[in-house]
């Protein structure tokens, strides 16, 4: 598997590093509350869980399944439910933790949900932002790193529902995709 991988772009150092960082900054804005704080499955699942033992602070958590991605590398275009969270969000401070925020499709399915419902404020923890591939607003409250436009894995990241368990993230040599 690391065979596959062209270059490190953040070692597991650095992840460990951006955890801290952003679970430090999530027990402050949150020291008084206890937000509802929601992993987006299934690539937000390693960071959820580094992330969220990082706010020393009162929390819930719960995970939500959307999908729009289908085993390829390009957006399909339309975000489907796959599963829900059980959690009721009217009047509760969400947290939503995203692995990679890049055509923003995603999160603004989930945020248009999530207001829906009447959660009183929604923030968005992701550990990459990547702003190149934006084709709808989507912001982030907390950012671990600012990606370039590449296709990035590990980490809970895919290609084809694989490599989510490399302990980096990185990008992947390019016959990896032409030889599917
Ligand atoms: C990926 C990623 C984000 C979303 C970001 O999930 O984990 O959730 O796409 O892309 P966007 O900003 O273009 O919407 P995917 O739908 O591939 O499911 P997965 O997490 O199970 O891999
Ligand atoms: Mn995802
Ligand atoms: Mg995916």
């Amino acid at each position: 598997m690391n065979n596959d991988i062209l270059k490190v772009l953040y070692s597991t150092e650095q992840i460990d590093e951006a955890c801290k960082r952003l679970g430090k900054q999530i027990q402050q804005v949150y020291a008084h509350k206890v937000p509802v704080v929601i992993g987006v499955l299934k690539g937000a699942t390693f960071f959820m869980s580094d992330i969220v033992r990082q706010a020393d602070t009162y929390m819930e958590i719960d995970f939500i399944d959307v999908s729009s991605y289908h085993g390829t590398t390009q957006s399909s275009g339309t975000v489907e439910m796959v599963t829900d969270i059980s959690t009721d969000v009217s009047g509760r401070d969400v947290l939503i933790v995203e692995d990679i925020v890049d055509t923003g499709r995603t999160l603004k399915f989930l945020t248009d949900k999530l207001n829906q419902r009447g959660a009183s404020s929604i923030k968005v923890c992701t550990l990459l932002d990547k702003p190149a591939g934006r084709q709808v607003e989507a912001n982030s409250d907390f950012i671990g790193f600012e990606v370039p436009n590449e296709f990035v894995v590990g980490y809970g990241l895919d290609y084809d529902e694989k490599y989510r368990n490399l302990p980096y993230i990185g990008v992947l040599k390019p016959e990896i995709y032409t030889n599917n």
